[in-house]
């Protein structure tokens, strides 16, 4: 098992504020994925954290999102990230205030 941060962007639009980044700390496999830690912090750490996801094989897609910049699958697994740079995920619709969405 390995220690990784990941670093969500959350947006909460009934407390009236923007956006901001939330961190949660991980125990994972290096061969698990960042839904696998995305799950795992909302099991443990916070329920109100919301995930989009189907197949979690990395087949359907659902789980689309920016990971360290980059769009793809959360359910891709991934090699061993040590913690010193957090993972931040950046969900596709929650990230823009509401009065912005289309
Ligand atoms: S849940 Fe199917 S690719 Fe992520």
């Amino acid at each position: 098992m390995a220690d990784y941060t990941i670093k969500v962007r959350r947006f909460q639009p009934e407390s009236g504020q923007g956006p901001y980044w939330e961190e949660f700390n991980v125990d994972l496999e290096p061969s698990l994925s960042v839904l696998d830690g995305l799950l795992q912090a909302k099991d443990r750490e916070d329920g109100s954290l919301a995930v989009r996801c189907s197949c979690r094989a990395a087949i359907c897609g659902s789980c689309g999102m920016k990971i360290k910049a980059s769009p793809g699958s959360a359910a891709r697994p991934r090699s061993a990230r040590p913690k010193k740079e957090p993972t931040r995920w950046h969900p596709r619709l929650a990230a823009r205030p509401a009065a912005t969405r289309s």
